[in-house]
């Protein structure tokens, strides 16, 4: 028995509103289940998931309309082993990372390798934004296009000619609207927007992006094989990955893409989104125990809403509450330690939804 049953007409209709691993529409799931024997269980070196990964990659080309030369790289392990991989087979010699949040901060600490020379680093406190400056020297400019643990969101602008602009974009791909010709690496996990599972990472590299990887991969520098940027470009560009991926990764992505395409593609997941956390930071803005975590309206992101409450409610209780009530994973992040709500906006979760949330929510706060 909850502590507080919230009526059923007020709640989603689906209680997943986590930042990751999030929400995946069922349609997905049953497209997955009646995709039957066909590619679950069988080879991925065979036609029917190398089909599958082709598709996957003319679906993304599509969606960011990317330029002649853009390549679709796929490889294992998510964006966490893609940052390995960019101090391996991307930074030449010296990094700069915005670092405004422990997902930047991650990047910034795997390129911090004995082989690289330390990063320059362009940090801010949680809640705030901050942006590249061309630097002497440097090679590879990073930033976070979404940094999942505050919400706080970039744009995503290259910072100088001779140097790579390689962007995280884990959180904000495929629910946010970008220019490809703005970067040189737009990478991301699959495990948001993108409605599948953890485990792969994807990115979308510029003709300069690769060939600095073929380059890299052509010096003396010892590249781990499971790390090496050139074998996933080689091995994407057979459709394949380097080793065994998970299959019902691929296809919920697959799935996925093709939805948005069918909806109208970056545009109008770009809309919706914005649509779903407007009414997220005007309610938060409206009640007098609420205010949005991220103070400049401009860097507030539309995929991940942070929401502060005051000493009047607590939220780990809130939460609870919820849970208890179906509706999940609006904690903030763990490492924050701030009495706050984290919501995301991706691009499965109908507007409507958002406001059975926040009808939810208004029911637990007015009861306690
Ligand atoms: C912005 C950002 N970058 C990187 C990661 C790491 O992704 P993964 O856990 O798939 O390696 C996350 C995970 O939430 C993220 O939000």
């Amino acid at each position: 028995m909850a502590s507080i049953d919230i009526p059923t007409d007020l709640l989603p209709l689906d209680g997943r509103f986590g930042s990751g691993p999030s929400r995946i529409r069922d349609a997905q799931l049953d497209a997955l289940h009646a995709s039957g024997h066909s590619l679950l269980g069988t080879s991925h070196r065979a036609a029917p998931v190398k089909n599958l990964v082709a598709h996957i990659q003319e679906l993304l080309a599509d969606l960011y309309a990317l330029p002649d030369g853009y390549e679709v790289v796929l490889g294992l392990g998510g964006a966490s082993v893609f940052w390995d991989t960019a101090a391996a087979g991307l930074i030449e010699r010296r990094s700069q990372h915005v670092v405004i949040g422990e997902f930047s901060g991650k990047f910034a600490r795997a390129a911090s390798a004995p082989w690289l020379e330390s990063p320059s680093l362009i940090e801010a406190p949680a809640g705030t934004s901050a942006t590249n400056i061309a630097e002497e020297g440097v090679d590879v400019y990073a930033w976070p296009q979404n940094e999942t643990s505050t919400g706080v969101q970039l744009p995503v602008t290259r910072v100088a000619a001779d140097g790579l602009s390689v962007v995280d974009a884990t959180s904000a791909a495929g629910g946010t609207q970008v220019d490809a010709t703005q970067f040189d690496a737009y990478y991301f996990s699959p495990q948001k927007n993108l409605g599948s599972e953890g485990g792969l990472w994807v990115a979308l590299l510029s003709p300069a992006a690769v060939e600095r990887a073929a380059r890299i991969a052509a010096s003396d520098r010892f590249i781990p094989a499971a790390l090496s940027l050139q074998g996933a470009i080689e091995n994407s560009r057979k459709q394949q990955t380097i080793n065994t991926p998970a299959i019902a990764t691929l296809f919920l992505l697959e799935q996925q893409l093709q939805w948005l395409s069918d909806n109208g593609g970056l545009a109008w997941a770009n809309a919706r989104t914005r649509e779903s956390s407007d009414l997220l930071y005007a309610w938060a803005e409206s009640h007098e125990h609420l205010s949005p975590f991220v103070g400049d309206p401009a860097d507030r992101s539309q995929v991940v809403t942070t929401i502060d409450l005051d000493e009047r409610y607590d939220a780990a209780e809130i939460n609870r509450i919820l849970r208890e009530n179906g509706v999940v994973d609006i904690n903030s992040y763990r490492k924050l330690g701030r009495n706050q709500l984290r919501v995301s906006t991706f691009v499965a979760i109908d507007p409507d939804e958002v406001r059975r949330l926040i009808a939810s929510l208004d029911y637990v706060f007015d009861r306690l």
